[in-house]
């Protein structure tokens, strides 16, 4: 008997920064994704990846393994998984990953969630998708230290979702098509540092960075309704006036601000910065001249193109 499940990455849309001090968000899952298949193993559980190009043997019960091929990366959050969710019985998991890692599409989120959808139907437990989520951002947490519940939530349920001022979740009715591409540099952000440096800003300013921070805030309400009546180009309008305030809060670089112009004349209707800043990742949106806006971010740095998708975790047993 072997399990696959997969799960897919994400990606914010609008409100990060303001989303710490109570303003909605905007993320959603995209067309990118992880896949765990997971099998009964021999004498040793094992965890490999040819996408990554490494191996390792896993000591579940002290949380410690053996690199046999690659770097060790994703494995944490692989060994805080089965070191409290699994009785220790050898298994073998597979991962394949078509989401960069380090692009801002919350590859670990989708890999934690794809494990653990996987192992609980190995362990015929029952499970769902709330229960998922839930277990997925206390790994998270585990590993990191601090997780956004925003990233296991979207990696679980899919779809493009509205967190609102009081932290409910709702989901778009809307299937919006337009297409995206992410641009990363090899520099990756610190979330922590980046919400740290926000902070005290607002502390020495806060007549002037408590209104920026209501207007993101403001800027999300507007894109939900863009969103809805499927306005792509007031969308992208959006997401640059979202961009300079992102730049006015202190979380912009050289690296960013590059790839958000190069994306804005190679066509893009609207170009920000996606996730925490100071490094990591831009997203623009492009109705049209996606190849174009592709091309031009992938000469200098990486670029991915991605859709919203509404399919979150998936699993399914193979005999
Ligand atoms: C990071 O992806 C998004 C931030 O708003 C932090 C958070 O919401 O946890 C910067």
């Amino acid at each position: 008997m072997e399990i696959i499940a997969s799960a897919p990455g994400k990606t914010i849309l609008f409100g990060e920064h303001a989303v710490v001090y109570g303003e909605p968000a905007i993320a959603g899952a995209v067309n990118k994704r992880a896949t765990i298949r997971l099998k009964e193993a021999s004498d040793v559980s094992i965890f490999k990846s040819n996408d990554l190009g490494f191996e390792a043997e896993l000591d579940t019960v002290a949380k410690r393994y053996r690199l046999k091929k690659g770097k060790p990366g994703i494995i944490k959050y692989i060994l805080e998984i089965l070191h409290k969710c699994h009785d220790h019985s050898p298994i073998e998991l597979d991962l394949s990953l078509d989401i960069p890692i380090g692009s801002g599409l919350g590859s670990s989120a989708a890999v934690t969630v794809a494990t653990l959808a996987a192992l609980f139907k190995y362990q015929r437990k029952k499970f769902n998708k709330s229960f998922i989520a839930k277990k997925a951002h206390e790994i998270e947490n585990n590993v990191q230290g601090v997780a956004s519940p925003l990233d296991t939530r979207v990696s679980t349920f899919g779809g493009l979702i509205y967190l609102s001022k009081d932290k409910k979740i709702s989901k778009f009715d809307t299937n919006l098509k337009s297409s995206f591409v992410i641009g990363y540099t090899s520099k990756r952000g610190n979330t922590g540092r980046m919400v740290k440096s926000v902070k005290s800003l607002k502390n020495r300013n806060p007549m002037v960075v408590n209104p920026i921070i209501k207007t993101i805030g403001k800027i999300t309400d507007e894109a939900k309704i863009a969103i809805i009546k499927k306005q792509e180009f007031k969308l992208g309008e959006l997401m640059n006036i979202n961009q300079g305030l992102l730049d006015s809060l202190g979380v912009n670089t050289n690296e960013l601000s590059r790839m958000v112009y190069l994306a804005r004349k190679a066509g893009a209707s609207g170009s920000k910065i996606t996730g925490a800043g100071g490094g990591g990742s831009i997203i623009a949106c492009c109705p049209r001249n996606q190849d174009r806006v592709f091309k031009a971010l992938s000469y200098h740095d990486n670029a991915i193109k991605v859709n919203f998708s509404n399919r979150g975790v998936f699993v399914k047993e193979i005999r």
